[in-house]
């Protein structure tokens, strides 16, 4: 197959944009998830590539042959949607050997594929069972089930997993990427609304947001270098904070002021603000974990004061939502002793993980690479 492309891929419904110009590469072999609030558009470019929804223009490749015309039997592709049918009338085993039957696929073998896929899923016992005498939870392990029986060359999944509960979508997690890396040439592509699982899942991640591509990259990369203030809200949690300030940069050293402090940012940040970014406002992401109380440290620029409002425990860290100024800014605190309801704290910034926005474009201001010649030229 070697790979798929959208090549400027749009979707209208009644005249309505859903997938706009959508352009993206997704290499043979690799496990991309497609993430973004719901309605953005996840679902339909999904269908799209199965072959269930024609795009209003555009063209989608799988390795050198456009396959936008093509029925949705006629190309090499397993599916599991969000929303799954079952046949009422037949057991568990049966609906896993519904697929490979129909596609005359030899029986030999077939006994221990199912119960492979059976085991693998965590429904050996319960093979023989109408799909009526089963939970939510258990429909859907059977539909990823007869999915999973195959061994296609491209796997699109949408959301799959929604209907587990938490432990056992940890658990499912962890068995599809097992199984995606088990089969080598496998291309999954993989819908889900919830970042944890993109950024666990995927090789790389592909944000979408109002039918439009915003970022692709590896989960680090979109943690580290988020392009957008969207992307930086929407990747990682707790949610990134993002706050109003100032940027100068003179002499070659950078600072930032925001929430009333200036912040000295560290040589090798300032070495990757672009060429545009120039003196005067920003907006200022902070990341909870790059917000701690200020110990007095010399490499400390300043510190700002705030009023611990509430803090949320999460077994290995606390979060403090800090009202400072008019604004909240969350934070990662200390566990002992635990900062309390109404308690002043002094908040220092990491000058190394700061992050710049356009205010108006709402584009990052930093490029990815540090360049000493970037500094000595200013
Ligand atoms: N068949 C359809 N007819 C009209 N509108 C649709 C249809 N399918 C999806 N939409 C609309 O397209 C948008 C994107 O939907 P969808 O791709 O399902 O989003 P997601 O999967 O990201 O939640 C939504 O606003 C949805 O209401
Ligand atoms: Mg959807």
């Amino acid at each position: 197959m070697n790979g798929i492309r959208f090549d400027h891929v749009w979707k209208l419904f009644e005249g309505n944009v859903v997938v706009s110009d959508l352009t993206l590469d997704i290499r043979e072999g690799e496990f991309l998830v497609l993430v973004g609030p719901s309605g953005c558009g996840k679902t339909t470019s999904l269908r799209m590539l199965a072959g269930l929804e024609r795009p209003s223009h555009g063209r989608i490749w799988m390795g050198n042959k456009d396959v936008t015309d093509l029925e949705v039997g006629e190309r090499d592709i397993s599916m599991v949607f969000q929303s799954y049918a079952l046949y009422p009338n037949m057991t568990v085993k049966k609906n896993l050997a519904f697929g490979p039957k129909v596609r005359k696929e030899p029986r030999q073998n077939l006994d221990k594929r199912i119960n492979d896929v059976a085991d693998l899923l965590g429904i050996r016992h319960l093979l023989d069972r109408a799909p009526s005498a089963l939970s939510g939870g258990q429909r859907q392990r059977v539909a990823l089930g007869r999915a999973l029986i195959r061994e296609p060359q491209l796997f699109l999944m949408d959301e799959p997993l929604s209907n587990l509960d938490a432990a056992l979508r940890v658990q499912m997690r962890a068995e599809l990427i097992r199984l995606h890396n088990r089969l080598e040439s496998t291309t999954t592509v993989y819908v889900t609304h919830d970042q944890v699982e993109a950024l666990t899942m995927g090789d790389r991640v592909a944000v979408l947001k109002d039918g439009l591509l915003l970022q692709v990259d590896t989960a680090n990369d979109l943690y580290e270098y988020p392009e957008t203030v969207f992307v930086g809200e929407f990747i990682g949690s707790p949610k990134m904070n993002v706050v109003p300030g100032t940027l100068d940069v003179t002499g070659g050293v950078a600072s930032v002021t925001c929430l009333g402090v200036t912040t000295t940012l560290s040589a090798q940040l300032a070495g990757r603000l672009e060429g545009a970014a120039v003196n005067g406002p920003v907006l200022v992401g902070v990341r909870a974990h790059d917000l701690h109380l200020a110990k007095g440290r010399p490499d400390e620029s300043g510190a700002v004061t705030g009023l611990v409002d509430i803090t949320e425990h999460t077994g290995t860290e606390v979060f403090a939502t800090i009202d400072v100024a008019d604004l909240k800014v969350i934070a990662r605190l200390p566990r002992t002793p635990l900062p309390q309801h109404g308690q002043a704290v002094q908040l220092a910034f990491n000058p190394e993980r700061v992050l710049l926005f356009d205010p108006e474009s709402k584009k990052s201001l930093l490029g990815r690479n540090s360049s000493r010649e970037r500094i000595s030229a200013r």
